[in-house]
């Protein structure tokens, strides 16, 4: 079986590689995580889409069948272009559409907040498909919590001050959902939903976007296995483009088990 290519700007990605392999244990999977350019929330849309195109086709010349962005930033500026660089015979899976999906099914008629970097935000694309289903958007950016997550700080006062500045001021109180719209946030999903209301149901895309790839690869959705840990033979590759010992450390708590990062040559000069 080819394997499924799966990219981030960083190793935010991982939460989103994590929920396909427990979907898809016996499924080769090529993780790209583009350390030497994080973050791309506060890139320009036309940088992240020259980042994201080529390393969509360096995944598909590494016999990748189908790619999944594994990241909001990217989705929300760049699915065209990579689609186009790599053509219409590969499959592009977006982190952004099966969360919109779920939630229009479920909150049509009611708000629902979102939260993710500068790119996802200003580039309007979860509010204008949501408001499309009927749904009222309260959309917010927060910068900082991607670059304090991936160093590491998820758990304790810095991601706890950062997330008291930005929702704690009641903004998101009264919507029925938030959506963590960057895949680094659901590290600190218990903390967000500390913050918030009980009320207030907190949408990781991660498991969504891991059943739109069973179901792009034509699986039965109750045929494909949910577990927790992974198959030893499978291949699993993870590469990042400038490895460092802080992404090393925080990879394997990213995927929850232990990783092998390789640093790939694709940007190397
Ligand atoms: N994890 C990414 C996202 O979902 C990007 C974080 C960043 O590089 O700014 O948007």
């Amino acid at each position: 079986m080819q394997p499924i290519g799966i990219f981030d700007s960083g190793i935010g990605g991982l939460t989103v590689a994590r929920a396909i392999a427990n979907r898809l244990p016996n499924v080769p999977l090529i993780y790209f995580g583009d350390t030497a350019h994080l973050p791309y929330g506060d890139k320009s849309p036309e940088l992240i889409r020259h980042y994201a195109s080529r390393i969509s086709i360096h995944l598909k010349e590494k016999g990748c069948q189908s790619i999944v962005v594994a990241c909001n930033s990217a989705s929300s500026n760049a699915l065209g272009a990579i689609q186009d660089a790599v053509g219409k015979d590969i499959a592009v899976i977006d982190v952004v559409k099966p969360v919109v999906k779920y939630v229009s099914q479920r909150f049509s008629g009611a708000s629902v907040g979102v939260v993710g970097t500068r790119a996802t935000i200003e580039s309007g694309g979860y509010q204008r498909l949501l408001s499309k289903s009927g749904c009222n958007v309260i959309a917010l950016a927060t910068p900082l919590l991607a670059s304090a997550i991936e160093e590491g700080f998820y758990t304790g006062l810095v991601s706890e001050a950062l997330l008291q500045v930005y929702l704690g001021q009641g903004t998101f109180n009264d919507v029925s959902a938030l959506i963590l719209g960057c895949t680094h946030y659901p590290l600190i999903a218990d903390q967000i939903a500390a913050i918030l209301p009980a009320s207030v149901e907190i949408i990781n895309s991660a498991e969504l976007v891991a059943d739109s790839v069973a179901l792009s690869l034509g699986l039965d959705l109750n045929q494909t296995n949910t577990m927790n840990g992974t198959s030893s033979k499978v291949l699993r590759e993870f590469l990042v483009s400038d490895l460092t010992v802080s992404f090393a450390q925080s990879a394997q708590r990213f995927f929850g088990e232990e990783v092998h990062l390789e640093e790939s040559s694709l940007w190397k000069f």
